[in-house]
């Protein structure tokens, strides 16, 4: 019996030999740098795991799949791959020119033979694709503020894999994993896709699945990019590592998919689907709101919970893979175990916990039940989201010069380091402007620059568990927002506003540089002769007007116990 799972799959790479001598030749071509996104799927496009795509779509192709999920020649396919560039350099290439794809360090992994350029209507594309041209679809986002204005299309040469670092052992090509199933004598593959931490429910569901497929199991998780905000990969993969011994090793494997996933719902799950079958599978779970992206712009949920097994149900035989569906697994307390949601017995105690619910417990360092997930993976998600009060922060103090930022930061800085617990660092504006910007001036792009410099190092220590204290005058609001954005990636920001008026700080003028601008012999001088934008979402205003600078500090402090940031 030939079994199509199993036999070689086509790649795009060509051999050794012409990949050195391309390599060379290539160097004289226009290139272009690949965005992570890129890499990722240039990688499935080369290694067959986007068969039979033969390079980054044409225009033909991706109107069809944009209209209608079908490639001009009738092939299936559910979601756009385009290679998206900037205006700039799409200036510089035509259709019949060869451009050369390389990855963020330079190295040349393709080269693209153009076929096609054009503007894309990004609004349909979203309407038809991700079903709404609303920002709050991260697809949609990616797509009018990530995406190049301009797409190129056109066959792939490919010349190298892209490089990876992490968890070699981990990844397989389509045909790595084919010979694998091969060799094991697995004939019926079903593949569990996933993007978070296995918990118990995940593992009776691909227990499941396997017996009702009579099939063996691959795990095939994607370490790619998937949604924002998720759990990083390199979490991910420990805490599958902590559960695999559970499940039998004779019938279960495990494998990561550099996938860039959209969160396109229904048409994604097509899209996983053709994907498994590359990879040599049979079956294919999908459950409950299949790569879903969340909540539109209105609240509502963008796809119906059960809309991907709807749509995959019509196309399966085409794509050539069966699908597993299951309803939501919840868990039964009279009965101690799992459930699918449609069969739990009457009148009986579901429990369930949502990820936002998980993310809080693990924010305030609260239990997780046995009932819901494994030990090790409960402590391995707690050694990369510790609770609050040991994670980094960042407290931000914003106020005219001389309104007693330093002061109150001093004082602050004092205090914690009486607490104990974590390395303090003051970043203040003098100091700053000494150390870090001292070619620096006082336009707006200088301080500017300033403040995304400190942002910057505040952010390094956030990530690694330290408390950043900073003080400068920090006059504008954008600024302010890029700063935390980017610390909130990593930890907490609490933004003070040291609100004395000016009027109080001119009076004071405790380095006399008020009257030096009064009289003009200091430029651009914040309250004076330049602006200061006054927060209007600070955690917290202090007055220093009444009050003294040891209860404005003790102020901020409290302010961090009430955010779970320090112990009282
Ligand atoms: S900014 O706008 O955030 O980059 O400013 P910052 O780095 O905090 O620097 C403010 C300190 O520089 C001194 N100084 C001036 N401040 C404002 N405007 C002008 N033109 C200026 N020239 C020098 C001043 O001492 C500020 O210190 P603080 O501690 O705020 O009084």
């Amino acid at each position: 019996m030939s079994m199509p799972n199993l036999v070689p799959i086509p790649e795009l790479y060509v051999s050794y030999d012409s990949a050195q001598k391309l390599k060379i030749e290539a160097g004289n071509l226009p290139s272009w740098d690949l965005t992570a996104r890129q890499i990722c799927d240039l990688e499935l496009l080369m290694n067959g795991g986007f068969h039979p795509l033969k390079g980054f779509m044409g225009q033909a192709d991706y109107d069809g799949v944009v209209s209608k999920m079908r490639m001009a020649d009738g092939t299936l396919w559910p979601i756009p791959i385009t290679l998206d560039i900037s205006e700039k350099f799409a200036e510089t290439v035509e259709p019949g020119q060869d451009v050369a794809l390389r990855d963020a360090e330079g190295v040349i992994l393709a080269i693209l033979s153009v076929t096609d350029k054009w503007v894309p209507d990004k609004a349909l594309e979203a309407e038809r694709v991700f079903g709404a041209d609303d920002l709050a679809h991260p697809a949609v986002n990616y797509l009018h503020h990530q995406a190049g204005k301009v797409y190129l299309g056109g066959p792939i040469t490919g010349i190298q894999q892209p490089v990876h670092y992490d968890f070699k052992a981990r990844r397989d090509t389509p045909n790595e994993l084919r010979a694998f199933f091969r060799k094991m004598g697995w004939r019926r593959v079903v593949a569990f896709q996933t993007r978070n931490p296995l918990h118990r429910a995940h593992q009776e569901l691909t227990f499941r699945a396997a017996r009702e497929a009579q099939a063996n199991l691959i795990i095939h998780p994607v370490v790619g990019m998937t949604k924002p905000g998720d759990i990083d990969h390199f979490t991910r993969v420990r805490c599958y590592e902590a559960v695999l011994g559970q499940y039998p090793a004779a019938t279960t494997t495990m494998s990561l998919l550099n996938l860039a996933m959209r969160m396109a719902g229904p048409r994604e799950a097509l899209w996983h689907g053709i994907i498994r079958r590359n990879h040599g599978c049979t079956h294919m779970i999908v459950g409950r709101d299949h790569a879903g992206p969340g909540k539109n712009s209105a609240g509502k949920d963008f796809y119906d919970p059960y809309a991907a097994q709807e749509l995959f149900k019509e196309h399966a035989t085409e794509i050539g893979i069966e699908m597993v569906d299951f309803k939501q697994m919840v868990y039964v307390q009279e009965k101690a175990q799992y459930y699918p949601i449609d069969e739990v017995p009457d009148g009986s105690t579901v429990l369930d916990i949502s990820g936002t619910e998980l993310r809080r417990r693990l924010r305030e360092g609260l239990e997780i039940p046995e009932w819901f997930s494994f030990p090790n993976v409960v402590e391995e998600l707690r050694r990369t989201s510790p609770a609050r009060s040991k994670q980094g922060f960042t407290v931000f103090f914003t106020g005219l010069s001389g309104s007693g930022k330093s002061t109150i930061a001093n004082a602050l800085m004092v205090k914690l380091m009486e607490m104990g617990g974590r390395p303090v660092t003051l970043l203040d504006g003098d100091v700053v402007r000494k150390h870090l910007s001292s070619e620096l001036g006082f336009s707006k792009e200088h301080r500017d620059l300033n403040i995304k410099r400190i942002g910057y190092v505040a952010s390094e220590i956030t990530k690694n568990g330290g408390i950043a204290i900073c003080a400068p005058i920090a006059p504008y609001t954008a600024t302010r927002r890029a700063v935390r954005e980017m610390i909130e990636a990593f930890g907490a920001f609490i933004e003070v506003h040291v609100a004395t008026r000016i009027e109080e700080c001119e009076r004071r003028d405790r380095k006399g540089l008020y009257k030096l601008a009064r009289e003009g012999k200091i430029k651009e001088f914040t309250g004076i002769s330049d602006p200061y934008e006054a927060p209007t979402t600070a955690e917290l205003v202090v007055d220093t007007e009444n009050v003294d600078v040891d209860h404005c500090a003790h102020q901020v402090l409290l302010k961090l116990e009430q955010m779970g940031l320090i112990k009282g």
